[in-house]
């Protein structure tokens, strides 16, 4: 199994449905994405288009009636070892998870057990993975905790979730999520449920953690203003499809997708003095038995005939891809 040297993880073509009494939810269709050594990715899309889907999936967290129905997710280990986290047996994706890609949910207080100690959930994490008692996991976790800004964290190991304050146990949890080192970091909307100076401490300390550590990061957020603030990389997502691609400015700067164009006015402007909030006329179409074709279609202003066909791939420019017919006719 082979993937680009410079590649931390490869998705390709992934497929997963529930198979809900309501019908066949396609939440995720035919999604490829990569991830490249010390970068910070953004999967970016209103809530419902598959982007938490697409993380558990790779990471194998899907629960029936979810099943995963195709495609690769190849994931360079540690070690160098190239493997396919679809393909891998429980055992073996248990011994990658919490270890070599940790998950960093939207709710810090479901991520701690009321019951432990702060301190007691590192040393859980750390002792699943390798040799280390609980000594020495209270002063790794002590300076996991220094690193992550929490003051007085000799005291705060003591402490009990409930002690901490919303910002702080998203602290924790992260810190808690580097204890063993990953190669990759997923961060699930990690400042949705936080308060506005306490989102942006977070995404900081992501960042600035990204770049002490050198691991890769995929950053999940319906917030196009966290992407502009963190990330390097994005990809947006659509009703359960990627639809463009493309570095952060260019994106910001060069949108090619209607959908993006229409996201990208719904970020508010804070040079204007009047906030122009626009929605994006229409409803994301339900993902139970979608038509073929390209699922924006109903909302877009340019949709024609063609759309009715699955979109191809277009390359707009370097690292910039677009899944569109509208960029098939310049030719
Ligand atoms: N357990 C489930 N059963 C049925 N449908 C689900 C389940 N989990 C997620 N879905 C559906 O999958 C789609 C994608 O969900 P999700 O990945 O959570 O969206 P996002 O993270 O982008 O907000 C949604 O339509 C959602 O309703
Ligand atoms: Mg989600």
């Amino acid at each position: 199994m082979s993937i680009g040297g410079d590649l931390v993880l490869s998705v390709r073509n992934l497929d997963v449905k529930f198979y809900t009494y309501a019908g066949v939810v396609h939440a995720v269709s035919n999604v490829s994405f990569d991830v490249y050594k010390g970068e910070i990715v953004a999967l970016v899309g209103e809530t419902g288009c598959g982007k938490s889907v697409t993380t558990r999936a790779i990471t194998r967290l899907i629960d029936p009636p979810g099943r995963i129905e195709g495609g690769k997710a190849y994931f360079r280990r540690r070690n160098g070892e190239v493997v396919d986290l679809l393909s891998l047996s429980d055992e073996e994706i248990r011994d990658i998870r919490g270890n070599e890609i940790a998950y960093v949910f939207q709710d810090p207080t479901s991520a701690l057990d009321p019951l432990y100690t702060i301190g007691h959930h590192f040393y859980e994490t750390m002792i699943d993975h390798r040799k280390i008692d609980k000594k020495n996991a209270i002063q790794h976790a002590v300076n996991l905790l220094k690193e992550t800004f929490i003051p007085s964290p000799e005291s705060r190991v003591k402490n009990y979730p409930h002690e901490l304050s919303g910002g702080m146990r998203q602290r924790s949890v992260i810190a808690i999520g580097l204890s063993n080192n990953p190669v990759l970091l997923i961060a699930d909307e990690p400042t949705t449920n936080l308060d506005v100076t306490i989102q942006a401490q977070i995404l900081e300390l992501i960042k600035d953690l990204q770049a002490k550590h050198g691991m890769s990061v995929i950053l999940i957020t319906h917030n196009l203003g966290v992407v502009a603030e963190v990330a390097h990389r994005v990809y947006v997502m659509y009703a359960g499809k990627i639809v463009e691609e493309a570095p952060v400015e260019e994106l910001f700067e060069n949108p090619q997708h209607p959908y993006t164009r229409l996201l990208l006015r719904t970020v508010p402007d804070p040079t204007k003095k009047i906030e122009k909030l626009e929605s994006i006329p229409g409803t994301v179409p339900s993902l139970i038995n979608p038509l073929p074709g390209c699922r924006f279609r109903d909302r877009c202003p340019f949709a024609s005939e063609k759309c009715l066909e699955e979109p191809p791939m277009v390359e707009v420019g370097k690292a910039h891809r677009v899944y569109c017919w509208l960029h098939t006719v310049k030719g």
